[in-house]
């Protein structure tokens, strides 16, 4: 897929330290949770990222809980290219790869419920999904104090 000059495709193991940089931008601010590179090479077939001259500028990964349950996940677009349709962008390329799997439920847990409704999703409540997506979350500053939104998008 491209636009104008940004190309968004499947990650390759060079852009591992790239991906774990740009979460980590966000991941300070406690947007979303940090991936040690360790991690996100493990997981490289589920990331997909945007690439702009050659620089790295989104990410986005489609995490595979079994059950036809993807959750979208990783989401992040560097800020000098934010508020264009990047982000957006990068969750239509996950959800065609989920579609490979239909029928199925992809599903996210966001600040910006607003994103995914315009691409399908709606909010559903968090008790909605099985105890084995909330493993990471142990490892979340907010654990005990989570405001995030969960959307649920179903393929069938
Ligand atoms: C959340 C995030 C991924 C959104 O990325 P983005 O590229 O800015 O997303 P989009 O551009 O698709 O959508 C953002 C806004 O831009 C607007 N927009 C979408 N397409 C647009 C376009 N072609 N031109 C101008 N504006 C556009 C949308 O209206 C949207 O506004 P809204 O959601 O308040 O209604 C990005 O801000 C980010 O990385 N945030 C920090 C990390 C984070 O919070 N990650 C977790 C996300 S679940």
């Amino acid at each position: 897929m491209e636009t104008e000059s940004i190309i968004i495709r499947d990650a390759v193991e060079t852009d591992v330290m790239s991906i774990h940089l740009l979460l980590a931008g966000y991941a300070r601010e406690q947007l979303l949770l940090a991936r040690p590179p360790e991690d996100i090479l493990y997981h490289l077939a589920n990331f997909v990222v945007a690439e702009k001259d050659g620089k790295l500028i989104a990410c986005g990964a489609l995490r595979d809980f079994g059950s036809s349950l993807f959750e979208v996940r990783s989401l992040a677009v560097d800020s000098c290219h934010a508020g264009k349709g990047l982000g957006s962008q990068i969750v239509g390329y996950l959800i065609e790869r989920a579609k490979r799997k239909r029928p199925c439920r992809v599903f996210a847990l966001t600040y910006h419920p607003a994103l995914f409704m315009r691409l399908g999703f709606h909010r559903v409540t968090k008790e909605l999904f099985p105890p084995k997506i909330w493993c990471d979350c142990s490892k979340c500053p907010k654990k005990d104090n989570c405001d995030e939104e969960a959307v649920l998008l179903e393929l069938e």
